[in-house]
């Protein structure tokens, strides 16, 4: 694992041989102060950089856990035991799995085909890394392409000169595309339809603070950071027309597991009359989990509550409660936004036709609203 000073901003790319095989990051962690790039080599640097957040965001952990895979592929390791470390480093966003299952199938759908498992020659171990690194590009392609969709059908939630908050972070750095909510909020900007973002800090861990705002800066948005407890007021005082984030899991009956705090926002979009939109592409929803009970919130260390930039800012000895999740039921969630279109209201009828809709492909791209 090495650290390399940036001289670009894509926050995933793939470092083919002889340089590689190697997944290179941009570490979040250090952003906005630094730019700087980590090259993983190994499918232990990689999960260790996936459980630091150095790489984080839902649709962009799909397309880590899939190259992660692929080199283990490429390095000649264990490709299944490499998908199930990868798949397990964070539990709550689905895509993560996803795109570890994925590759791994590729992977080993290669190798069925090129003969007996029990002997197989460098040729076929080869062409099988090479299926892996297909499945993980296609998983990239299609995020990006989710992403211009879901910011094409997004736009027509967004009102003329509209003040929208938004929570934790949802843009470049969570996809390879231009992001879900964030790519949104740059669609209205660029259509000048965008009034003011309003950026919550996101705490414990400052992903609004430190990385939408950073995006938000460089794309030129109108923006303004806050603590998170200041949005009841900011929604009081009427300076809020629509509360857009992303999501990390959606359960078949539309429960939103999103960043902690989004609940909290959901439930004072209610009680002020503002319309709460969660955008995310289709592989952040999880059919097979029937509801919120079986989504697994990841409880991360409590030093990330009880210090601050590194100092301690509670007593020694105090505990934490940090979950880096929570959940929004269904009938607080106004719309989704997918890549298939604006599904109204979000319920398991709705969800489950959007299921259709993907299994089938029917709908891609165009507006698919759905009324039940
Ligand atoms: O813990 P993180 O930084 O990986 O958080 C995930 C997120 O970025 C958010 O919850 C986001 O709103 C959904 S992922 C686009």
């Amino acid at each position: 694992m090495t650290h390399t000073r940036a001289v670009e901003t894509s926050a995933l790319r793939w470092l083919a041989p002889p340089a590689g095989p190697a997944v290179v990051l941009l570490d979040q962690t250090g952003l906005p102060a630094e730019e700087a790039y980590l090259t993983c080599r190994d499918v232990s640097s990689l999960e260790d950089a996936i459980r630091r957040l150095v790489v984080r965001g839902a649709p962009l952990l799909g397309v880590a856990g899939a190259y992660g895979v692929a080199l283990a592929a490429y390095r000649g390791d264990d490709v299944a035991a490499a998908a199930s470390r990868l798949s397990g480093a964070r539990p709550t966003a689905v895509n993560l799995s996803w795109g570890c299952a994925r590759a791994l199938a590729a992977y080993q759908a290669a190798q069925d085909g090129a003969g007996p498992v029990s002997a197989p020659s460098m040729d076929s171990e080869r062409s099988a890394a090479r299926a892996c690194l297909a499945e993980a590009r296609a998983i990239a392609a299609e995020d990006a392409a989710a992403s211009a969709a879901i910011a094409a059908h997004g736009l027509a939630l967004v009102p003329e000169r509209a003040r929208i908050l938004t929570h934790c972070n949802t843009g470049a750095l969570v996809s390879a595309g231009e992001g879900t909510a964030f790519a949104i909020i740059l669609a209205a900007h660029r259509a000048g339809q965008l009034a003011r973002l309003w950026v919550g800090e996101t705490r414990p861990l400052l992903q609004g603070a430190r990385l939408t705002a950073y995006e938000a800066a460089r794309a030129g948005i109108p923006h303004a950071v806050l603590a998170d407890s200041a949005a009841a007021s900011l929604m009081a005082a009427g300076e809020v027309d629509l509360v857009l984030t992303g999501a990390d899991r959606i359960a078949a009956d539309g429960s939103v597991a999103n960043k902690v705090g989004t609940y909290g926002l959901a439930v004072l979009a209610k009680h002020h009359g503002v319309p709460f939109v969660v955008a995310a592409p289709v592989s952040t929803i999880d059919f097979a989990a029937s509801g919120a009970g079986a989504i697994t919130v990841e409880q991360r260390p409590g030093r990330e509550v009880t210090s601050f930039a590194g100092k301690a800012v509670a007593p020694a000895g105090s505990g934490a409660y940090n979950p880096a999740f929570d959940v929004t039921e269904a009938s607080l969630v106004t719309a989704l936004v997918t890549e298939h279109g604006i599904t109204q209201p979000v319920n398991t009828g709705t969800l489950q036709d959007l299921g259709t809709t993907r299994e089938t492909g029917v709908g891609a791209l165009s507006d698919v609203s759905v009324e039940r």
